[in-house]
């Protein structure tokens, strides 16, 4: 009998378990007076999303996350200390007397927001609805700092990845170095400022997927990306910032884009009977999409039944034709010897539902129409090619290419016209195919 426990003891044991649990509450801001501790949860409004201190698959290593507080499996979308793990449970986070949010293990800083606050005690910080961590400034409401500037993975509705020009911060995903761990990783999604400005996906520093400019009604790489489906992309190019989000056309849906650690860019939606994430849309499917697979001068075309996605641009020869004739269009293409382009009766030929060349080497012309694109381009010797630089108006504004040309592939739907300049026996030729 000594072995069973007494039952009015085993109820003090219960009651203490439950007492217990209010220690691990969940509250939604945390401030000077309210440090938050390895165990704590910190809870948006809404429950939508949570941050706490986790370990990733496989690790015992210490981060603090965000994750969705609605789906089953764990999904972090942003980490605060990714490099700067902590091998125990003794991490705090604290609003600081300067205002500035603070991860320290005993007397060890490992991380903090680093932003200049004028007054003492003057800060809160919160988990917000929309998953974004904010640093507020009591008396102003002012946002000091957001997590949403500095985004790792995953890119929720309302985050803006792009320049702000007044400050010089880039945001840009990160993929994880590999599922186990969270540290800065070798895939990045990042905005380019130069031409008209497009989104890379890179490895290390090496373009393989290109999301092509703006036209106005989506990024010409992603034909699927009407502004009319789920979301809604906006996208600023000011004197103030470049940059581009995504909202929800219905609230009551959720969306959100990630990049893995294996370069995967993937957009998810939030399955609610089955509070799980289903991946919708991967990028970079096609051979085609992958950056520069014909070289210079050349389109990329999977549908052309040719069994070769590479051909060389009319007036263009490849520049190997032993890697040519073993199918590795890398090397690109060529002006075909003799041929001349300059002021003796050239023109262009029109090639259909493209995502234009790589424009970060292209000239941007909002005030010219098609007809005046067409004018300037042909006036340079140099110009090799030409497109529309708004396509939302049925063709205004002027992106025009003054070199090689890379990057060019017909897309299943979608794209735009593309004019490259031809000497004038093609363009006799094609004039007299098409009559
Ligand atoms: C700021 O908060 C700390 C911790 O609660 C407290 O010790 C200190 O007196 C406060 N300082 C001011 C100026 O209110
Ligand atoms: C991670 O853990 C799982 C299950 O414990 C194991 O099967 C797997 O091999 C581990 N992976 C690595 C990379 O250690
Ligand atoms: C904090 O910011 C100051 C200037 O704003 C900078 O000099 C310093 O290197 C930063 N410290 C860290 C740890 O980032
Ligand atoms: C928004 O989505 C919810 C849930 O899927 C649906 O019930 C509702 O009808 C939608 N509203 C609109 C305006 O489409
Ligand atoms: C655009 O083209 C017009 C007409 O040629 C020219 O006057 C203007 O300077 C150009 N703008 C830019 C930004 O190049």
């Amino acid at each position: 009998m000594k072995s069973h426990m007494h039952p009015v003891k085993m109820f003090l044991q219960y009651l203490l378990l439950f007492l217990m649990l209010p220690l691990c509450s969940s509250t939604n801001t945390i401030t000077p007076n309210q440090p938050f501790r390895d165990g704590d949860l910190l809870v948006s409004k809404q429950s939508r999303f949570a941050l706490g201190f986790f370990s990733p698959r496989n690790s015992t290593l210490r981060y603090i996350g965000v994750w969705y507080n609605t789906i089953r499996e764990q999904t972090v979308v942003w980490i605060l200390n990714r490099d700067h793990p902590i091998n125990d449970n003794s991490g705090v986070l604290s609003v600081n007397t300067f205002g500035n949010l603070l991860l320290h293990r005993g007397n060890t800083h490992v991380w903090s927001t680093n932003v200049s606050i004028s007054s003492v005690n003057a800060t809160v910080a919160q988990l917000l609805d929309t998953g974004n961590l904010v640093l507020i400034q009591n008396d102003d409401k002012r946002v000091v700092w957001q997590s949403f500037d500095h985004p790792t993975d995953t890119m929720l509705p309302h985050m803006k990845l792009g320049l702000d020009r007044r400050t010089g911060l880039n945001r840009f995903l990160t993929s994880w170095k590999s599922p186990e761990d969270p540290g800065t990783g070798e895939y990045s999604f990042k905005l380019d400022v130069n031409g008209s400005p497009q989104l890379f996906l890179s490895m290390g520093s090496k373009w393989i997927w290109r999301m092509g400019p703006w036209n106005c009604l989506g990024f010409v790489g992603v034909p699927e990306m009407l502004t009319t489906f789920i979301f809604d992309i906006r996208f600023w190019n000011t004197g103030d910032e470049v940059s581009m989000e995504f909202t929800l056309v219905n609230s009551s849906t959720f969306s959100s884009i990630k990049l893995g650690s294996d370069g995967l860019y993937q957009r998810y939606t939030l399955d609610e009977r089955n509070r799980q994430l289903v991946a919708i849309w991967s990028a970079a499917r096609d051979p085609c999409d992958n950056y520069g697979r014909c070289g210079l001068n050349s389109n990329c075309d999977v549908y052309t039944g040719a069994g070769f996605e590479c051909t060389c641009l009319a007036g263009f020869e490849p520049k190997s034709q032993r890697d040519w004739s073993l199918r590795d269009g890398s090397g690109g293409c060529v002006r075909i010897q003799g041929t001349n382009t300059c002021r003796s009766g050239e023109g262009f030929i029109k090639i259909a539902g493209v995502k234009p060349p790589d424009a970060s080497t292209a000239r941007v012309n909002e005030s010219l129409n098609l007809e005046g694109c067409k004018k300037e381009c042909l006036n340079d010797c140099n110009c090799r090619a030409y497109t529309s630089a708004d396509v939302s108006t049925g063709g205004s504004g002027c992106l025009s290419w003054y070199g090689d040309l890379m990057d060019i592939g017909t897309l299943a739907q979608g794209g735009q016209d593309l004019f490259v300049r031809v000497d004038a026996i093609i363009l006799g030729m094609r004039s007299y195919l098409q009559n």
